[in-house]
């Protein structure tokens, strides 16, 4: 097990920098996500602490060692990728202990090692197979193995289920993250899903255009978001937002917008004026016009069985989606309706994007702030 740390770590391809000065501590046995579009530097990321890729600028140190100029295979670490990159002629035994074989390391002990790193990853009963006899779930197990027999002191995934259908994925997310609380390895993971993040992290690490836009545990980046980019990309269905502007003479204090939208709000640090707002769809209630503090138009409902979102359209170009614990008459679909919330479920957000703290609404999750 070891700690990783990332100092100024930038990279170029030719003229084009994907990595712009990242510092990230990332303590040891900790579960850490890298989370962001495609394209964020994600991949790139992750390949600098492995060794795979050079970093242009800045220095990488794995258990406090400076490994900047030291190759893979002497960090200490194990990687597994998307593709599986099983050895098609080879069994699911031979598979799993090629790097050992390849260390030199004696049949016998090469035997058992695979079979605990079998049996913890169920495919003990496969090991005579070979790849293409295998699902794909049973493959990436297969590739976890491979990464496990050699017990790294850290593990790195690089979007490991993204091939995988939904409900595998599930499953899979399920047997890494025990993996972790039994191996207790430091663990960075890598995917563009939300969700994955969410479900997997001890701490979450938001990237965009090779920058950091915030690291928190999970509850942090959903509760208090350091600005809109990680606000819409944390939590599913994303949030909704809507312009607005600032009211001055008389209305000073309010903020008002399409739907017929006039609210108190009041920054309470200096980054304002307030250019826009967010609700997320757990936050909205459907209400009638009247009652409503934004007036809309219910066009659409989705019914999932034990949740409804419905789409409600504020202007010709902004939809906000409710969620909805029961499905609405089907009278209202068309119809003109109110959208209610409270004070606390509001994001308020200056013009770069920063969130204004609003005065009086309490800190939602802040007891999470403290490390
Ligand atoms: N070897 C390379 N040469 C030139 N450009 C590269 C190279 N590898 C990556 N890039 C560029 O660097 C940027 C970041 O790529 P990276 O693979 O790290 O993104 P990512 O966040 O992993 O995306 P995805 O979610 O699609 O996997 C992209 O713009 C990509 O085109
Ligand atoms: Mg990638």
């Amino acid at each position: 097990m070891a700690s990783v740390s990332l100092e100024s770590v930038s990279k170029n391809f030719g003229t084009h920098t994907v990595i712009q000065g990242v510092d990230l501590e990332i303590n040891d046995g900790e579960f850490v996500v890298f989370v962001g579009p495609s394209g964020c530097g994600k991949s790139t990321l992750l390949r600098i602490v492995a060794g795979l890729v050079a970093a242009s600028k800045g220095a990488v140190k794995i258990g406090g060692d400076d490994v900047t100029d030291v190759p893979a295979s002497k960090r200490g670490v194990a990687f597994v990728f998307q593709s599986y990159a099983l050895y098609p002629h080879m069994s699911v035994a031979r598979n799993i202990g090629f790097a050992l074989e390849t260390l030199g390391m004696a049949k016998d002990a090469i035997s058992q090692k695979v079979s605990t790193v079998a049996r913890m990853l169920k495919v003990d009963h496969l090991m005579e197979r070979r790849p293409r006899e295998l699902s794909g779930g049973q493959r990436q197990r297969v590739a976890i193995g491979r990464a496990l027999v050699r017990q790294p002191e850290i593990f790195l995934f690089d979007e490991p289920l993204s091939n995988l259908d939904s409900d595998l994925r599930m499953e899979m997310r399920m047997e890494i993250a025990k993996l972790h609380d039994v191996l207790k390895t430091t663990m960075i993971y890598v995917t563009h899903d939300q969700s994955e993040a969410m479900t997997l992290a001890d701490r979450i690490v938001v990237l965009n255009h090779g920058r950091i836009e915030q690291v928190g545990t999970p509850q942090q980046l959903y509760h208090t978001p350091d600005n809109r980019f990680v606000a819409g990309f944390i939590g599913s269905p994303r949030m909704n937002f809507l312009a607005v502007s600032p009211q001055t003479g008389a209305n000073a204090g309010r903020i008002a917008g399409p739907g017929n939208l006039s609210m108190a709000m009041v920054a309470s640090n200096p980054t304002g004026p307030i250019a826009e707002i967010g609700v997320r769809p757990e936050g909205l209630r459907l209400v009638s016009e009247a009652d409503g503090r934004i007036a809309c138009t219910l066009e659409r409902v989705e019914d999932l069985g034990h949740e409804h979102f419905g789409y409600c359209r504020i202007t010709e170009d902004t939809v906000w989606v409710v969620r909805l614990a029961s499905a609405p008459s089907s009278d209202q679909i068309g119809k003109t309706v109110g959208l209610d919330f409270a004070d606390s479920a509001v994001f308020a957000f200056a013009g770069d994007g920063k969130r204004v703290l609003l005065k009086g609404a309490p800190e939602a999750g802040a007891e999470a702030r403290e490390p």
